[in-house]
């Protein structure tokens, strides 16, 4: 496309593929972004916050400097947390300490009505393990690895409740609970050695 003149067009267009958030009133939400996926984590958090939800972010980084969008979901938020790796700013942890105290300690778990969460794979399996008991719906997007994003590769498949699914169509949004966690950890390594060896070529 970086090829294209003024006037030039385009055969054909796919996309975007996959399916919409479902925006609407679940009455006390819980969205967690980590990293990068804090980004993701914030017109979702509009959205529900403009469809009458009670609010909670939990936002984590590593460090102080990678926190992002804090004053903007601040904003649309009704309670607010932080956390960082190394304890540079908000509370010294991770995203899942501070959801762990609202399940256990936190008015009745059960008016939850929804936890959303975007971020690294890891962080995700976590939430999922925290809210499994609660039975609390819980909504993670996945960051596959994708080739095409239109279903045809197979790249980004991942199995949800024992049935094969691929992200850029099926997903990317799927109930943690029912999430194979360990073959997508797997999966997404795929290509890690290929992936340091570019990193390693861009540095020299
Ligand atoms: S990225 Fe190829 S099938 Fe989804």
């Amino acid at each position: 496309m970086g090829k294209l003149n003024t006037g030039d067009s385009l055969y054909a267009l796919v996309g975007p593929l996959g399916h919409a958030t479902e925006i609407k009133k679940y009455g006390k939400v819980i969205l967690i972004g980590g990293g990068v996926g804090i980004a993701e984590i914030y017109p979702v958090t509009k959205a529900l916050k403009e469809a009458g939800n009670h609010i909670t972010t939990i936002l984590g980084a590593r460090t102080k400097d990678l926190l992002i969008l804090e004053k903007e979901l601040k904003a649309v938020s009704d309670e607010f947390h932080t956390t960082t790796d190394d304890g540079s700013y908000g509370k010294k942890g991770f995203v899942t300490d501070v959801l762990q105290e609202l399940l256990n300690h936190g008015p009745s778990t059960v008016d939850y009505g929804l936890i959303y969460a975007v971020g690294p794979i890891p962080m995700m399996k976590n939430v999922a393990s925290a809210t499994r008991d609660s039975k609390i719906k819980t909504i993670v997007s996945l960051n596959t690895l994708m080739v095409d994003a239109t279903g045809m590769c197979g790249c980004c498949r991942v199995t949800i409740g024992g049935v094969v699914k691929f992200s850029c169509v099926d997903g990317p949004e799927f109930d943690a609970s029912l999430i194979d966690w360990d073959e997508l950890v797997k999966r997404n390594r795929i290509y890690e050695s290929k992936e340091k060896h570019i990193c390693n070529l861009t540095k020299s």
